[in-house]
Protein backbone atom coordinates (compact mmCIF):
# COMPACT_ATOMS: atom_id res chain seq x y z
CA UNK A 1 0.00 0.00 0.00
CA UNK A 2 0.66 3.25 -0.90
CA UNK A 3 1.60 5.14 2.37
CA UNK A 4 -0.66 8.65 2.42
CA UNK A 5 0.68 11.83 2.77
CA UNK A 6 0.94 13.52 6.44
CA UNK A 7 1.92 16.25 8.21
CA UNK A 8 5.90 17.02 8.90
CA UNK A 9 5.20 17.89 12.47
CA UNK A 10 3.71 16.63 15.25
CA UNK A 11 1.86 18.62 18.15
CA UNK A 12 3.55 19.89 21.43
CA UNK A 13 0.82 22.24 22.53
CA UNK A 14 -2.46 23.11 22.41
CA UNK A 15 -5.13 25.75 22.84
CA UNK A 16 -9.08 24.55 23.47
CA UNK A 17 -11.27 26.40 20.98
CA UNK A 18 -14.95 26.61 21.95
CA UNK A 19 -18.18 25.48 20.16
CA UNK A 20 -21.43 27.49 20.44
CA UNK A 21 -25.07 27.45 19.24
CA UNK A 22 -26.24 28.62 15.78
CA UNK A 23 -28.92 31.06 18.36
CA UNK A 24 -26.07 32.28 20.16
CA UNK A 25 -24.14 33.53 16.70
CA UNK A 26 -27.12 34.68 14.81
CA UNK A 27 -27.49 36.93 18.26
CA UNK A 28 -23.10 37.65 18.31
CA UNK A 29 -23.11 38.85 14.93
CA UNK A 30 -26.18 41.37 14.89
CA UNK A 31 -24.60 42.74 17.92
CA UNK A 32 -21.37 42.44 15.90
CA UNK A 33 -22.72 45.23 13.22
CA UNK A 34 -22.77 42.36 11.10
CA UNK A 35 -18.68 42.98 10.62
CA UNK A 36 -16.99 39.59 11.18
CA UNK A 37 -13.74 41.89 12.28
CA UNK A 38 -16.01 43.02 15.82
CA UNK A 39 -16.46 39.29 16.51
CA UNK A 40 -14.63 38.27 20.11
CA UNK A 41 -12.41 35.45 19.33
CA UNK A 42 -14.14 33.35 21.46
CA UNK A 43 -17.13 33.54 19.37
CA UNK A 44 -16.02 32.08 16.91
CA UNK A 45 -14.68 27.66 16.66
CA UNK A 46 -12.58 27.95 13.27
CA UNK A 47 -11.36 31.24 12.32
CA UNK A 48 -9.95 31.77 8.66
CA UNK A 49 -9.99 36.01 9.14
CA UNK A 50 -6.88 35.35 8.09
CA UNK A 51 -3.48 33.82 8.03
CA UNK A 52 -1.88 36.74 9.01
CA UNK A 53 -0.09 36.38 12.18
CA UNK A 54 -2.20 33.65 13.60
CA UNK A 55 0.64 30.39 12.48
CA UNK A 56 1.90 28.60 15.41
CA UNK A 57 5.62 28.49 16.03
CA UNK A 58 8.26 25.51 16.18
CA UNK A 59 9.51 24.96 19.14
CA UNK A 60 12.99 26.00 17.52
CA UNK A 61 11.33 29.66 17.39
CA UNK A 62 10.25 29.62 20.98
CA UNK A 63 13.88 28.55 21.97
CA UNK A 64 14.50 31.99 19.56
CA UNK A 65 12.97 33.61 22.26
CA UNK A 66 14.58 32.87 24.77
CA UNK A 67 18.07 33.96 23.30
CA UNK A 68 16.66 37.73 22.15
CA UNK A 69 18.77 40.59 22.68
CA UNK A 70 16.93 43.45 24.01
CA UNK A 71 19.76 46.08 23.58
CA UNK A 72 18.62 49.08 22.33
CA UNK A 73 21.69 49.15 19.34
CA UNK A 74 23.55 46.60 18.21
CA UNK A 75 21.90 43.76 19.51
CA UNK A 76 23.13 40.26 18.41
CA UNK A 77 19.27 39.51 17.50
CA UNK A 78 19.33 42.33 14.81
CA UNK A 79 22.48 40.71 12.99
CA UNK A 80 20.45 37.51 12.89
CA UNK A 81 17.82 38.71 11.22
CA UNK A 82 19.97 40.83 9.29
CA UNK A 83 22.01 37.31 8.18
CA UNK A 84 19.12 35.37 8.01
CA UNK A 85 17.84 38.12 4.80
CA UNK A 86 20.75 38.18 2.89
CA UNK A 87 20.32 34.21 3.15
CA UNK A 88 17.59 33.58 2.42
CA UNK A 89 16.66 36.84 0.07
CA UNK A 90 20.08 37.98 -1.07
CA UNK A 91 19.40 41.83 -0.32
CA UNK A 92 22.08 43.19 1.33
CA UNK A 93 20.65 46.10 3.64
CA UNK A 94 17.33 45.95 5.51
CA UNK A 95 15.28 48.10 7.94
CA UNK A 96 13.25 46.11 10.85
CA UNK A 97 9.58 47.30 10.80
CA UNK A 98 6.49 46.43 12.86
CA UNK A 99 4.44 45.04 10.15
CA UNK A 100 3.87 44.90 6.05
CA UNK A 101 1.90 47.76 6.22
CA UNK A 102 4.56 49.76 8.28
CA UNK A 103 7.42 48.82 5.70
CA UNK A 104 5.16 50.03 2.87
CA UNK A 105 5.08 53.12 4.99
CA UNK A 106 8.46 53.54 5.41
CA UNK A 107 8.82 52.96 1.15
CA UNK A 108 6.28 54.97 0.23
CA UNK A 109 7.72 57.98 2.33
CA UNK A 110 10.70 57.64 0.39
CA UNK A 111 9.95 57.76 -2.77
CA UNK A 112 6.17 58.11 -3.30
CA UNK A 113 4.67 61.63 -4.19
CA UNK A 114 1.31 63.38 -5.51
CA UNK A 115 -0.31 61.78 -8.76
CA UNK A 116 2.80 59.07 -9.59
CA UNK A 117 1.75 55.71 -11.19
CA UNK A 118 2.20 52.23 -9.44
CA UNK A 119 1.76 49.77 -11.18
CA UNK A 120 1.67 46.15 -10.38
CA UNK A 121 -0.63 42.85 -9.92
CA UNK A 122 -3.44 43.41 -8.18
CA UNK A 123 -1.93 45.40 -4.84
CA UNK A 124 -2.87 44.31 -1.57
CA UNK A 125 -5.30 46.82 0.26
CA UNK A 126 -3.31 48.04 2.70
CA UNK A 127 -0.86 48.63 -0.27
CA UNK A 128 -3.24 50.67 -2.23
CA UNK A 129 -4.16 52.70 0.59
CA UNK A 130 -0.91 54.10 1.41
CA UNK A 131 -0.75 54.70 -2.66
CA UNK A 132 -4.21 56.33 -2.39
CA UNK A 133 -3.20 58.25 0.98
CA UNK A 134 -0.84 60.08 -0.82
CA UNK A 135 -2.71 61.07 -3.51
CA UNK A 136 -1.00 58.56 -6.07
CA UNK A 137 -2.46 55.85 -8.57
CA UNK A 138 -2.11 51.89 -8.13
CA UNK A 139 -2.90 50.64 -11.88
CA UNK A 140 -3.69 47.18 -11.98
CA UNK A 141 -2.18 44.87 -14.53
CA UNK A 142 -2.82 41.60 -13.84
CA UNK A 143 -3.60 38.92 -16.63
CA UNK A 144 -7.74 38.80 -17.73
CA UNK A 145 -7.41 35.10 -16.82
CA UNK A 146 -6.90 35.84 -13.01
CA UNK A 147 -10.41 37.49 -12.88
CA UNK A 148 -12.22 34.30 -14.49
CA UNK A 149 -12.96 31.95 -11.36
CA UNK A 150 -13.42 28.46 -13.12
CA UNK A 151 -10.19 29.15 -15.09
CA UNK A 152 -7.31 26.65 -14.35
CA UNK A 153 -3.95 28.99 -15.03
CA UNK A 154 -1.09 27.98 -12.93
CA UNK A 155 -0.08 31.38 -12.29
CA UNK A 156 -2.87 33.54 -12.33
CA UNK A 157 -0.45 36.73 -10.65
CA UNK A 158 1.12 36.91 -13.75
CA UNK A 159 1.51 40.93 -14.72
CA UNK A 160 0.26 40.60 -18.48
CA UNK A 161 3.28 42.76 -19.81
CA UNK A 162 0.90 44.75 -22.66
CA UNK A 163 -1.13 46.33 -20.06
CA UNK A 164 2.18 47.12 -17.82
CA UNK A 165 4.24 48.25 -21.46
CA UNK A 166 0.92 50.76 -21.89
CA UNK A 167 1.14 52.23 -18.36
CA UNK A 168 4.85 52.54 -18.53
CA UNK A 169 4.60 54.26 -21.99
CA UNK A 170 2.40 56.84 -21.16
CA UNK A 171 4.17 57.97 -18.07
CA UNK A 172 7.40 59.45 -18.15
CA UNK A 173 9.83 57.45 -15.37
CA UNK A 174 9.74 60.37 -13.08
CA UNK A 175 6.24 59.60 -12.43
CA UNK A 176 6.50 55.94 -11.84
CA UNK A 177 8.84 55.09 -8.29
CA UNK A 178 8.58 51.83 -8.44
CA UNK A 179 6.26 48.80 -10.06
CA UNK A 180 4.80 46.60 -6.95
CA UNK A 181 4.98 43.09 -7.19
CA UNK A 182 2.36 40.96 -4.88
CA UNK A 183 3.90 37.56 -4.68
CA UNK A 184 1.91 35.57 -3.83
CA UNK A 185 -0.88 37.65 -5.05
CA UNK A 186 -3.12 37.54 -2.34
CA UNK A 187 -6.08 39.92 -3.74
CA UNK A 188 -6.82 37.87 -7.24
CA UNK A 189 -6.73 34.32 -5.07
CA UNK A 190 -3.26 33.17 -3.43
CA UNK A 191 -2.38 33.10 -6.96
CA UNK A 192 1.46 32.38 -7.80
CA UNK A 193 3.50 34.94 -10.25
CA UNK A 194 5.82 32.96 -12.65
CA UNK A 195 9.56 32.94 -12.18
CA UNK A 196 9.04 33.87 -16.28
CA UNK A 197 6.99 37.20 -15.39
CA UNK A 198 9.14 37.76 -13.10
CA UNK A 199 11.93 37.63 -15.20
CA UNK A 200 10.31 39.85 -18.16
CA UNK A 201 8.85 42.10 -15.91
CA UNK A 202 12.04 43.44 -14.12
CA UNK A 203 13.90 43.40 -17.66
CA UNK A 204 10.81 45.72 -19.07
CA UNK A 205 11.54 47.86 -15.88
CA UNK A 206 14.68 47.92 -16.75
CA UNK A 207 14.47 49.38 -20.17
CA UNK A 208 12.32 52.26 -19.31
CA UNK A 209 14.59 52.79 -15.80
CA UNK A 210 12.00 51.76 -12.95
CA UNK A 211 12.61 50.06 -10.00
CA UNK A 212 11.12 46.92 -8.63
CA UNK A 213 9.76 46.12 -5.23
CA UNK A 214 8.13 42.59 -4.50
CA UNK A 215 5.41 42.83 -1.93
CA UNK A 216 6.93 39.50 -0.74
CA UNK A 217 4.54 38.20 2.24
CA UNK A 218 3.96 34.71 0.96
CA UNK A 219 7.24 34.27 -1.07
CA UNK A 220 7.87 31.14 -0.33
CA UNK A 221 4.04 29.52 -0.97
CA UNK A 222 4.99 31.00 -4.22
CA UNK A 223 8.24 29.35 -5.19
CA UNK A 224 6.17 26.06 -4.28
CA UNK A 225 4.29 26.45 -7.36
CA UNK A 226 7.09 27.22 -9.22
CA UNK A 227 8.79 24.50 -8.08
CA UNK A 228 6.13 22.18 -8.58
CA UNK A 229 4.17 23.92 -11.35
CA UNK A 230 7.07 26.15 -13.95
CA UNK A 231 9.31 23.92 -16.14
CA UNK A 232 12.91 23.81 -15.71
CA UNK A 233 12.96 24.34 -11.08
CA UNK A 234 11.26 20.61 -10.01
CA UNK A 235 14.92 19.79 -8.95
CA UNK A 236 15.74 23.21 -7.75
CA UNK A 237 15.86 23.11 -3.94
CA UNK A 238 13.08 26.15 -2.53
CA UNK A 239 16.13 28.36 -1.50
CA UNK A 240 17.15 28.15 -4.82
CA UNK A 241 14.05 29.34 -6.36
CA UNK A 242 13.50 31.71 -3.72
CA UNK A 243 17.37 33.97 -4.67
CA UNK A 244 16.43 34.01 -8.15
CA UNK A 245 12.92 35.31 -7.40
CA UNK A 246 14.83 38.43 -5.87
CA UNK A 247 17.35 38.57 -8.07
CA UNK A 248 14.71 39.89 -10.21
CA UNK A 249 14.01 42.72 -7.90
CA UNK A 250 15.51 45.68 -6.22
CA UNK A 251 13.94 45.34 -3.31
CA UNK A 252 11.02 43.58 -0.64
CA UNK A 253 8.32 45.06 1.52
CA UNK A 254 7.59 41.81 4.10
CA UNK A 255 5.08 41.19 5.81
CA UNK A 256 6.62 38.55 8.42
CA UNK A 257 3.26 37.56 9.90
CA UNK A 258 2.52 35.05 6.75
CA UNK A 259 5.77 33.11 5.52
CA UNK A 260 7.74 34.01 8.56
CA UNK A 261 5.66 32.57 10.64
CA UNK A 262 5.13 35.14 13.46
CA UNK A 263 3.00 37.11 14.92
CA UNK A 264 4.14 40.15 14.62
CA UNK A 265 7.14 41.37 12.11
CA UNK A 266 8.30 42.98 9.07
CA UNK A 267 10.99 44.33 7.01
CA UNK A 268 12.22 45.96 3.64
CA UNK A 269 15.11 44.32 1.91
CA UNK A 270 17.15 46.60 -0.38
CA UNK A 271 19.70 46.44 -3.30
CA UNK A 272 20.37 49.92 -2.95
CA UNK A 273 22.60 51.56 -0.28
CA UNK A 274 21.30 54.91 -1.19
CA UNK A 275 17.48 54.29 -1.18
CA UNK A 276 18.62 52.09 1.80
CA UNK A 277 20.04 55.74 3.61
CA UNK A 278 16.79 57.52 2.33
CA UNK A 279 14.48 55.30 3.67
CA UNK A 280 16.15 55.09 6.91
CA UNK A 281 15.00 58.61 8.26
CA UNK A 282 11.62 57.20 7.71
CA UNK A 283 11.93 54.17 9.45
CA UNK A 284 13.52 55.85 12.57
CA UNK A 285 10.67 58.27 12.49
CA UNK A 286 7.84 55.91 12.08
CA UNK A 287 9.44 52.44 13.54
CA UNK A 288 11.72 53.23 15.59
CA UNK A 289 16.17 52.63 15.52
CA UNK A 290 16.91 51.07 12.61
CA UNK A 291 18.42 47.73 14.78
CA UNK A 292 14.81 47.27 15.80
CA UNK A 293 12.26 48.99 13.74
CA UNK A 294 9.42 48.33 16.13
CA UNK A 295 10.09 44.71 16.99
CA UNK A 296 11.93 43.57 20.05
CA UNK A 297 14.81 41.07 20.12
CA UNK A 298 12.97 38.18 20.91
CA UNK A 299 10.44 38.76 17.93
CA UNK A 300 13.15 39.26 15.49
CA UNK A 301 15.08 36.13 16.60
CA UNK A 302 11.97 34.27 15.98
CA UNK A 303 11.47 35.88 12.64
CA UNK A 304 15.35 35.01 11.73
CA UNK A 305 14.39 31.36 12.45
CA UNK A 306 10.58 31.69 10.81
CA UNK A 307 12.35 32.68 7.78
CA UNK A 308 14.27 29.24 7.51
CA UNK A 309 11.28 26.73 8.36
CA UNK A 310 9.06 28.73 5.77
CA UNK A 311 11.24 27.98 3.08
CA UNK A 312 11.52 23.99 4.14
CA UNK A 313 10.30 22.39 1.01
CA UNK A 314 8.05 19.40 3.71
CA UNK A 315 6.78 22.24 5.51
CA UNK A 316 5.23 24.50 2.47
CA UNK A 317 4.38 20.98 1.39
CA UNK A 318 2.12 20.25 4.64
CA UNK A 319 0.95 24.01 4.23
CA UNK A 320 -0.12 24.03 0.33
CA UNK A 321 -1.47 20.53 0.59
CA UNK A 322 -4.07 21.11 3.68
CA UNK A 323 -5.37 24.30 1.69
CA UNK A 324 -5.64 21.85 -1.53
CA UNK A 325 -6.85 19.26 0.98
CA UNK A 326 -10.16 21.55 1.81
CA UNK A 327 -10.01 23.23 -1.26
CA UNK A 328 -10.61 19.22 -3.02
CA UNK A 329 -14.01 19.27 -0.55
CA UNK A 330 -15.50 22.24 -1.94
CA UNK A 331 -14.69 21.47 -5.63
CA UNK A 332 -15.93 17.82 -4.98
CA UNK A 333 -19.23 19.05 -3.67
CA UNK A 334 -19.72 21.83 -6.91
CA UNK A 335 -19.26 25.06 -4.54
CA UNK A 336 -18.37 27.24 -7.08
CA UNK A 337 -14.15 28.47 -5.57
CA UNK A 338 -11.32 29.83 -7.34
CA UNK A 339 -9.14 27.80 -9.53
CA UNK A 340 -6.72 26.79 -9.04
CA UNK A 341 -6.32 26.29 -5.29
CA UNK A 342 -4.64 29.56 -3.89
CA UNK A 343 -1.42 28.89 -1.54
CA UNK A 344 -2.81 30.39 1.53
CA UNK A 345 -6.33 29.83 1.20
CA UNK A 346 -9.63 28.95 -0.59
CA UNK A 347 -11.44 31.97 -1.94
CA UNK A 348 -15.41 31.34 -2.82
CA UNK A 349 -17.12 32.64 -5.44
CA UNK A 350 -19.81 34.78 -3.86
CA UNK A 351 -21.57 36.04 -7.29
CA UNK A 352 -21.92 32.48 -8.75
CA UNK A 353 -23.04 30.92 -4.94
CA UNK A 354 -25.57 33.70 -4.52
CA UNK A 355 -26.09 34.60 -8.01
CA UNK A 356 -29.58 36.33 -6.92
CA UNK A 357 -28.55 38.61 -4.88
CA UNK A 358 -27.82 42.11 -5.93
CA UNK A 359 -24.12 43.51 -6.21
CA UNK A 360 -25.53 46.46 -4.10
CA UNK A 361 -26.27 44.43 -1.11
CA UNK A 362 -22.74 42.72 -0.46
CA UNK A 363 -22.77 39.58 -1.62
CA UNK A 364 -19.31 37.72 -0.06
CA UNK A 365 -20.21 39.94 3.14
CA UNK A 366 -23.48 38.28 3.14
CA UNK A 367 -21.99 34.52 2.38
CA UNK A 368 -19.40 35.14 5.02
CA UNK A 369 -21.90 36.18 7.66
CA UNK A 370 -24.25 32.95 6.68
CA UNK A 371 -21.08 30.76 7.27
CA UNK A 372 -20.50 32.49 10.46
CA UNK A 373 -24.35 31.64 11.39
CA UNK A 374 -23.87 28.34 10.40
CA UNK A 375 -21.02 26.98 12.04
CA UNK A 376 -18.98 29.48 13.80
CA UNK A 377 -16.34 29.80 11.16
CA UNK A 378 -15.22 33.17 10.41
CA UNK A 379 -14.10 33.59 6.92
CA UNK A 380 -13.39 37.41 4.94
CA UNK A 381 -14.77 39.11 2.43
CA UNK A 382 -12.69 40.17 -0.28
CA UNK A 383 -14.81 41.70 -2.66
CA UNK A 384 -17.01 45.78 -2.37
CA UNK A 385 -16.25 46.28 0.85
CA UNK A 386 -12.90 45.74 0.79
CA UNK A 387 -12.57 47.65 -2.66
CA UNK A 388 -13.58 50.84 -0.88
CA UNK A 389 -15.28 53.95 -2.82
CA UNK A 390 -13.53 55.59 -6.00
CA UNK A 391 -11.57 58.45 -4.30
CA UNK A 392 -12.72 60.67 -7.16
CA UNK A 393 -16.55 59.99 -7.68
CA UNK A 394 -16.97 58.68 -4.36
CA UNK A 395 -18.94 55.66 -6.04
CA UNK A 396 -18.79 51.70 -4.46
CA UNK A 397 -16.07 50.09 -6.61
CA UNK A 398 -17.33 46.95 -7.97
CA UNK A 399 -14.27 44.56 -8.34
CA UNK A 400 -14.27 41.85 -11.25
CA UNK A 401 -14.37 38.90 -8.37
CA UNK A 402 -16.42 38.93 -5.11
CA UNK A 403 -15.05 36.31 -3.60
CA UNK A 404 -15.33 34.81 0.12
CA UNK A 405 -11.52 34.09 1.48
CA UNK A 406 -11.32 31.60 4.05
CA UNK A 407 -7.17 32.15 4.91
CA UNK A 408 -5.94 28.90 6.43
CA UNK A 409 -3.65 29.88 9.94
CA UNK A 410 0.11 28.02 9.46
CA UNK A 411 0.32 24.72 11.30
CA UNK A 412 -2.79 25.50 13.84
CA UNK A 413 -5.32 23.24 12.48
CA UNK A 414 -5.82 19.73 11.25
CA UNK A 415 -7.72 18.13 8.20
CA UNK A 416 -10.84 17.50 10.76
CA UNK A 417 -10.63 21.62 10.76
CA UNK A 418 -11.10 21.27 7.40
CA UNK A 419 -13.76 18.38 7.26
CA UNK A 420 -15.70 21.15 9.44
CA UNK A 421 -15.44 23.88 7.58
CA UNK A 422 -16.74 22.26 4.09
CA UNK A 423 -19.67 20.80 5.66
CA UNK A 424 -20.57 24.00 7.39
CA UNK A 425 -20.33 25.77 3.43
CA UNK A 426 -22.11 22.61 2.24
CA UNK A 427 -24.74 23.45 4.58
CA UNK A 428 -24.85 27.06 3.27
CA UNK A 429 -24.71 25.93 -0.35
CA UNK A 430 -27.37 23.52 0.11
CA UNK A 431 -29.89 26.60 1.37
CA UNK A 432 -28.85 29.33 -0.74
CA UNK A 433 -31.96 29.89 -2.78
CA UNK A 434 -33.31 30.99 0.97
CA UNK A 435 -30.71 33.73 1.30
CA UNK A 436 -32.40 36.77 -0.71
CA UNK A 437 -31.35 39.34 1.01
CA UNK A 438 -28.19 40.90 1.92
CA UNK A 439 -26.87 44.14 3.82
CA UNK A 440 -26.58 47.71 3.68
CA UNK A 441 -23.82 50.05 5.04
CA UNK A 442 -24.89 52.24 8.13
CA UNK A 443 -21.60 53.09 9.18
CA UNK A 444 -17.83 53.80 7.18
CA UNK A 445 -14.41 55.28 7.50
CA UNK A 446 -13.05 57.26 4.15
CA UNK A 447 -10.56 54.38 3.64
CA UNK A 448 -10.04 50.48 4.55
CA UNK A 449 -13.81 50.66 5.23
CA UNK A 450 -14.22 46.87 5.70
CA UNK A 451 -12.26 46.92 9.18
CA UNK A 452 -14.90 49.15 10.74
CA UNK A 453 -18.14 49.06 8.97
CA UNK A 454 -21.22 49.07 10.49
CA UNK A 455 -24.08 46.66 8.32
CA UNK A 456 -27.86 45.67 8.20
CA UNK A 457 -30.26 43.84 7.03
CA UNK A 458 -31.18 45.36 3.36
N1 LIG B 1 0.90 42.65 1.52
C1 LIG B 1 0.15 41.56 1.41
C2 LIG B 1 0.18 40.75 0.15
C3 LIG B 1 -0.67 41.17 2.48
O1 LIG B 1 -1.43 40.09 2.34
C4 LIG B 1 -0.66 41.94 3.65
C5 LIG B 1 -1.51 41.58 4.78
C6 LIG B 1 0.16 43.07 3.72
C7 LIG B 1 0.94 43.39 2.63
C8 LIG B 1 0.22 43.94 4.94
O2 LIG B 1 0.91 43.31 5.96
O3 LIG B 1 -0.79 42.98 7.77
O4 LIG B 1 1.67 42.82 8.21
O5 LIG B 1 0.63 45.00 7.75
N2 LIG B 1 -2.43 40.76 4.69
C9 LIG B 1 -3.28 40.29 5.75
C10 LIG B 1 -4.32 39.37 5.17
C11 LIG B 1 -3.85 41.36 6.62
O6 LIG B 1 -5.25 39.04 5.90
O7 LIG B 1 -4.20 38.98 4.02
P1 LIG B 1 0.58 43.54 7.50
Amino acid sequence: MKLPFSESYKIKMVEPIRRSTREQREQWIEDAKYNLFNLRSDQVFIDLLTDSGTGAMSQMQWSEMMLGDESYAGASSYFKIKNAIREITGFEYFLPTHQGRAAENVLFSTILKENDIVPGNSHFDTTKGHIEFRKAHAIDCTIDEAFITTLDHPFKGDVDLNKLENVLKAHPASQIPVIIITITCNSSGGQPVSMKNLREVKKMADQYGITVFFDSARFAENAYFIKIREEGYRDKSIREIVREMFSYADGMTMSSKKDAIVNMGGFIGFNSKELFDRATMYNILFEGYISYGGMSGRDMNALAQGLYEGTDFDYLETRIKQVAYLGGLLKDYGIPIQFPFGGHAIFVDAKRFLPHLPKEEYVAQTLAIELYIEGGVRGVEIGTLLADRDPGTGLNRYPDLELMRLAIPRRVYTNNHMDYIAAALINVFDRRDKITKGFKIVKEAPILRHFTVELEKA
